[in-house]
């Protein structure tokens, strides 16, 4: 199989850079983010992006970065929580080692809190969690290889946890 050795998947604020990094390291490759690669390409934040061009722009520029990394990285690659909403993403995924960070709603409301930087959270933050699980928990699932619930655990052992889920 070629592309990543593995691909990071979960909602926003699940720990994906954080446990790709540690996963990275702990496997000896390197780590790769589509929302770094897109800030860096188009020079302005995702928030920026998604104020200035509206969501649907910023998905097919967000579609087209996880085109490349798929293709073109061969380590650990972690993907914007809203990524896997692409039908031809999901199927792209399915080639590939995908690990669903989770969390529970409440666990989300806690670690993102009022983190107005998450243009998808800016008010109401626990309706908006509750329908963002609901819309998408099913779409992580479909394109996960193996689930690793991170609720109530740190960075090191959600690692841990997918290491052992490899
Ligand atoms: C989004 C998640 C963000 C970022 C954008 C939209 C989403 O990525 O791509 O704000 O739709 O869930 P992270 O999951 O890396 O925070």
């Amino acid at each position: 199989m070629s592309g990543p050795l593995l691909v990071l998947v979960g909602p926003m604020g699940v720990g994906k850079s954080t446990v790709g990094r540690l996963l990275a390291e702990r496997l000896g490759v390197a780590y790769r983010d589509t929302d770094e690669d897109i800030v860096a390409a188009e020079g302005r934040t995702i928030a920026d992006i998604f104020v200035d061009d509206g969501e649907p722009a910023f998905r097919a520029i967000e579609k087209r970065a996880v085109r490349t990394a798929l293709a073109g990285h061969g380590g650990v690659l972690a993907l914007g929580g809203g990524a896997v909403l692409d039908t031809d993403t999901r199927e792209l995924l399915a080639a590939h080692r995908v690990v669903y960070l989770s969390m529970d709603v409440e666990e989300a409301v806690r670690r993102t809190g009022l983190n107005v930087a998450r243009p998808l959270l800016a008010v109401n933050p626990r309706k908006q969690w509750r329908e963002l699980m609901e819309a998408r928990r099913h779409l992580y699932e479909e394109v996960a290889t193996a689930v690793v619930p991170t609720d109530g655990r740190s960075p090191e052992e959600v690692t841990r946890a997918a290491l052992d889920a490899l």
